[in-house]
């Protein structure tokens, strides 16, 4: 995989793959996406929504935490890994399947037949962690023609070459016409820089913002009234294909442009739809945030193991295999979390005294419920 590291910093070189793109002066491919796609006009029914913030300890149901026995060992899970899912999995691409999006077999029929298209021209405003994870994977599907306003010389450079760079709004080819914009700037660039792309609303672009605590509504008043907006929250594995996003989409978002946020964003992980705007707050505090709350459990594990005894190395080593190979264990699993969790727990062994600890009412079961809160009450306060 081209981009298998994490997501780098703006202004490290970020190694861009795919193929090179067309010039910009070659004729815009018809947007046979949308042609293809306007066959169903009714929006589809929105996708399930985000996860729920906050975990009881009650859920954590098998005992443990109240002193009690573990429920019964998963057969077959002491040594032999729970068996490979038997519903589909995301394709290479990233593309969310069927079975994990809302049940909505139109919508998803529609997106198949669109991935049989190339791309649209896109436009894509500031290409640091997040915009730089997301060209990475449109490049692999190979998309033809893009337009990336980056001022950062550094984050530029990387990209040059692969699509034309640009360093600000007003330097933006003349005849180039986007189907959609996508906004990947730091929240607090916003207002001064969002005004230049407004010229875009008018020509049936849609523009998605992925960045975190931008309501819709002052996107719009940015942009224009005529323009459709749909809100995204990312996370970081997007760098290695293994994101979660959950969109919103605004007033006025029309199927075929949902559609193709979709696909943009559905190039780097998974993609779910929210009906309500506000549910992108816990979204942003439970997936945006996931994988700091991982990181910091790899990091935790490692200093208990030094605590332990362990060499410094060989506990780093420890901790990030263990994080790292149960997250992959979890994708391949049909199992869900807490039947994997189960299936280590040996009645009165080891790993059922640590979890008597970690699963007590008092200990994660509410740290990690208020943490969750804090986080979605403090993407409430963003959005104003
Ligand atoms: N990283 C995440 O985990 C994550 C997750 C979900 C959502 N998001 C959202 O994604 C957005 C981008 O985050 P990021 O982590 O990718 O930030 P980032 O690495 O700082 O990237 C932003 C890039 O935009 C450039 N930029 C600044 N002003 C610009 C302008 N007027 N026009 C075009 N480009 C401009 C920046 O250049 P300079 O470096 O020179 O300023 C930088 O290269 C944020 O809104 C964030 O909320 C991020």
């Amino acid at each position: 995989m081209p981009h298998p590291t994490p997501l780098p910093h703006p202004s490290a070189a970020r190694a861009p793959s795919g193929p090179a793109l067309r010039s910009m002066t070659a004729p815009a491919p018809a947007l046979r996406v949308d042609g293809h796609l306007s066959e169903d006009r009714a929006p589809s029914a929105p996708a399930s929504t985000a996860a729920p913030a906050t975990r009881r300890a009650a859920h954590l149901s098998d005992g443990v935490a109240s002193g009690g026995s573990p429920g019964p060992r998963q057969a077959g899970a002491s040594s032999v890994p729970p068996r490979p899912r038997v519903m589909s999995q995301p394709a290479a691409s990233g593309r969310t399947t069927p079975a994990q999006r809302s049940g909505d077999l139109s919508e998803d029929a529609r997106n198949r037949k669109s991935d049989k298209y190339p791309l649209p021209p896109l436009l894509l405003v500031g290409c640091g962690r997040m915009g730089g994870a997301l060209l990475s994977g449109w490049l692999e599907q190979g998309l033809p023609e893009a337009v990336v306003v980056e001022p950062n010389a550094a984050a530029a450079a990387a990209w040059s070459g692969r699509a034309t760079v640009v360093p600000s709004a007003a330097d933006i080819p003349e005849g180039f016409r986007p189907q959609a914009v996508v906004l990947a700037i730091k929240p607090q660039e916003a207002a001064a820089a969002l005004p230049a792309f407004g010229r875009y609303a008018g020509t049936g672009a849609v523009f998605v913002s992925i960045m975190a605590g931008q309501p819709v509504a002052g996107i719009r008043a940015a942009l224009g009234d005529a323009s459709s907006v749909v809100r995204a929250m990312p996370n970081t594995p997007a760098s290695v294909r293994q994101g979660f996003t959950v969109g919103f989409a605004g007033p006025g978002v029309t199927a075929p442009q949902r559609a193709l946020a979709d696909r943009l964003l559905g190039a780097v992980g998974e993609v779910a739809w929210v009906d309500r705007e506000a549910l992108i707050d816990p979204v942003t505090a439970v997936s945006g945030g996931g994988p700091a709350y991982v990181f910091l459990l790899a990091e935790l594990l490692e200093a208990a193991a030094i605590e332990q005894g362990l060499d410094p190395d060989l506990a780093r080593r420890l901790a990030r295999a263990t994080v790292a190979g149960s997250g992959a264990l979890l994708a391949a699993s049909a199992e869900d979390s807490a039947s994997l969790r189960r299936a280590v727990t040996s009645p009165k062994g080891t790993t059922e005294r640590a979890l008597a600890v970690l699963m007590a009412p008092e200990a994660w079961p509410a740290l990690l419920s208020r943490a969750i809160h804090a986080a979605t009450e403090r993407s409430r306060e963003l959005a104003g």
